[in-house]
């Protein structure tokens, strides 16, 4: 029998939700991605081939019994046949794509497809053309395969105006939603993306809450959660550098690193991260979850601060 190279020891923590870059590779470039930062295992050179990786996260699987995992990059579809293998791997999971080679059919699986507002803002941030390939991969694909699309647009500082124009735009394409999320920045970012002071993203969570009560099965996004994301009380969800994150050390972080051996970074957003102004949907939904969690335990003491207006 063919032997594989042993998966790193991360311990002996169970982890119930990991990510995996199934390459660093990607074809696209795009003005806000945090795969390519400094401080990243990131490098196009380290690969690890098909088998060594179905083997490694078979064991990683087991061994920390990882119930949901994302299947990302770089583009995880420029290995397509690798995505299909994972995918099979693991009873839930959801593919992370570009969009740009086709979607993939997975009956019973989430796909998300990234797009950043309309074609006229899309294309600038992720590349000429790329807009219309996505959509007509969107409707290419057979609705009635059981695979779940998902659209997802992360809002910066640069294209939080195109939020409504895109909505309207993607509303009736047959997908099952849109997800919202905001950037996520590094400790120095003082770029056009980032939001110096948070108090200026709360406007646009206060139109995403809006949009969600008109399109409430459309927008993928949960009042409670946005509500924790508002300025005067995110740092409860997150700490200055993770301490509160319900992420940390709870996510097991596949990246590639040197000479393809996986490597768990701090966040799932690579290794340098500026807490203080995270904008990633998920962090804040598990702290809500947690809280939620916690309201219906008798035992434990109500949080203080939650807002949970419906
Ligand atoms: C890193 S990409 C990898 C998968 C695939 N290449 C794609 O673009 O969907 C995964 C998701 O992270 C988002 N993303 C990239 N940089 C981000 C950042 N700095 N903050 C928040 N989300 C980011 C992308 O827009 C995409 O939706
Ligand atoms: S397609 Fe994904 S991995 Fe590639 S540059 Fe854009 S966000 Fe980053
Ligand atoms: S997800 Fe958690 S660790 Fe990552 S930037 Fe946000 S708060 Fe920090």
């Amino acid at each position: 029998m063919q032997q594989y190279r042993e998966p790193p020891d991360f311990g002996d923590k169970t982890f119930r939700v990991a990510l995996v870059n199934i390459t660093n590779a990607c074809n696209l470039k795009c003005t806000h991605c945090f795969i390519y930062r400094d401080g990243n295992p990131n490098s196009t050179r380290d690969k690890m081939d098909d088998d060594t990786m179905l083997y490694q996260l078979k064991k990683l699987k087991e061994k920390h019994g990882i119930e949901f995992i994302y299947l990302m990059g770089g583009e995880p579809m420029i290995r397509e046949k690798l995505v299909m293998k994972a995918a099979a791997i693991f009873d839930s999971c959801q593919v992370v794509t570009n969009g740009t080679y086709g979607l993939p059919e997975l009956p019973g699986k989430l796909v998300t497809v990234s797009l950043d507002g309309p074609k006229e803002m899309n294309d600038p941030i992720r590349g000429d053309g790329v807009f219309d390939k996505v959509k007509e991969a969107v409707f290419a694909r057979d609705p009635h395969d059981g695979t779940e699309i998902i659209v997802q647009m992360v809002l910066t500082a640069e294209n939080q105006h195109g939020l409504e124009a895109f909505i309207e735009e993607v509303k009736d394409w047959p997908i099952s939603g849109v997800a919202l999320t905001f950037y996520v920045p590094t400790k120095d970012d003082d770029s056009y993306l980032a939001w110096e002071d948070l108090r200026n993203r709360d406007e646009v969570l206060h139109r995403v809450i809006t949009l969600k009560q008109k399109y409430p099965d459309l927008i993928k996004a949960n009042r409670g959660t946005l509500e924790l994301m508002m300025s005067d009380v995110a740092i409860e969800s997150t700490g200055e550098n993770g301490e509160k994150c319900p992420l940390v050390g709870n996510t097991l972080n596949l990246y590639m690193g040197d000479g393809g051996e996986f490597e768990n970074t701090f966040c799932c957003y690579g290794n340098d991260v500026d807490c203080g102004r995270c904008g990633t949907y998920l962090a804040f939904n598990a702290a809500y979850k947690q809280r939620c969690g916690e309201q219906k335990s008798p035992s434990k003491e109500k949080p203080k601060r939650l807002r949970i207006v419906g």
